[in-house]
């Protein structure tokens, strides 16, 4: 790939105190973000994208957690030795975060206009409140809400999902971020609604030309909106390349399994991850060799003994398996 790395993530490791004991929920994480590109991040729940993501920002909740390992380099400086102060001054304004569930994330005693004019009182402290009120307009009228002065005096239990979402895309875009972190943006809206948000979110990064990392379960949402794609299994990356490759020719068994369950990737198919028989391993039980191994239809002697290495296979992609080099069609028939 020759498009220039904006975000790069090197040898992440996350660990949780838990009443088992200490727990690695994000282990050996790699990947990197193009500038103007969309990566997504893939995989079944408790696999730790989430995780992946909150580390990105310094967000992940403390004293339970701790970022063992790893450096997270936006535009060549590593986050996760910067002083707080410094990292606070990044987080909105260089790189800035969604939820699915915007409720959560809003405050529900404050109205969204009042919220939204916090976030621009942080971030620029010298506008005035006439200002903040006309910039506030503005970028809601750009989130595609079509009465935004209204919007701006309701609470949020008083605004449906798929405009509770648009605010906080509002919110998110108000410093201009190079990059837009979206965990699961959409799974808590209709479908409808749901490619409304996703195409809002393409068409206002073809604007301001913003690197996106989109989680989501839905591989539909990832062939049609990603140009770059990283799946995770158990903590770790299991295999990344570019959407048309991964789609194409997918070479690690999970994601095999994933695709070929799948119906159709047709734009009004809601396709979620496909279920997989049997379940992720337990984070405070994880097999010495390889964690897919139990659900894989081609494990052998080496998978239950020895952790397969994330290894390039080619231009812009890993895998990490042992037995990559099979043909994935022999493969496909026996899932
Ligand atoms: N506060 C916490 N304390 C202990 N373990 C946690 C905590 N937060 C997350 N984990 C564990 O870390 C692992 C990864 O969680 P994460 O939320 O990143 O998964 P995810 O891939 O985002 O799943 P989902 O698709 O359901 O959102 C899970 O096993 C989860 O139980
Ligand atoms: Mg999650």
């Amino acid at each position: 790939m020759t498009q220039h790395t904006l975000l790069e993530i090197k040898d992440l490791v996350v660990e949780f105190d838990t009443e088992q004991g200490r727990v690695r929920a994000v282990d050996h994480v790699g990947f990197s973000l193009g500038k103007g590109r969309i990566l997504g991040i893939a995989g079944e729940s408790g696999c730790g994208k989430s995780v992946t993501a909150l580390s990105i920002i310094r967000l992940l909740p403390k004293p339970v957690s701790q970022i063992v390992k790893g450096r997270i380099l936006y535009q060549g400086q590593d986050l996760l030795t910067l002083p707080i102060q410094q990292m606070q001054r990044i987080r909105g304004r260089k790189i800035a975060m969604i939820f699915q569930e915007p409720m959560t994330a809003l405050n529900p005693v404050h109205t969204a206009g009042r919220q939204m004019k916090e976030v621009f009182a942080l971030h620029f402290p010298d506008m005035t409140a006439g200002e903040k009120h006309a910039k506030a307009i503005q970028l809601l009228e750009r989130a595609g809400i079509p009465d935004p002065a209204r919007v701006l005096d309701k609470y949020p239990h008083q605004l449906s999902g798929g405009i509770r979402q648009r605010v906080m895309i509002a919110m998110a875009l108000s410093c201009e971020p190079d990059i837009l972190i979206a965990d699961e943006p959409t799974t808590a809206l209709d479908v409808t609604i749901q490619a409304q948000i996703l195409d809002l979110i393409k068409t206002l990064k073809n604007k301001s030309g913003m690197s996106i990392v989109l989680i989501t379960h839905d591989l539909g949402v990832i062939a049609e909106n990603c140009d770059d794609v990283a799946v995770m299994y158990a903590g770790q990356i299991v295999e990344t390349a570019d959407v048309h490759s991964l789609f194409n020719h997918p070479l690690h068994p999970y994601t095999q399994g994933l695709l070929v369950s799948i119906p159709s990737l047709s734009k009004h198919s809601k396709t979620r991850l496909p279920t997989i028989p049997g379940h992720v391993p337990d984070l405070a039980r994880m097999p010495e060799g390889c964690r897919f191994a139990d659900r894989c239809p081609d494990t052998e002697d080496i998978c239950r003994t020895h952790p397969p290495r994330l290894r390039s296979v080619g231009k812009g992609r890993t895998v990490a398996c042992h037995l990559v080099s099979r043909p994935f069609e022999q493969k496909k028939k026996r899932i």
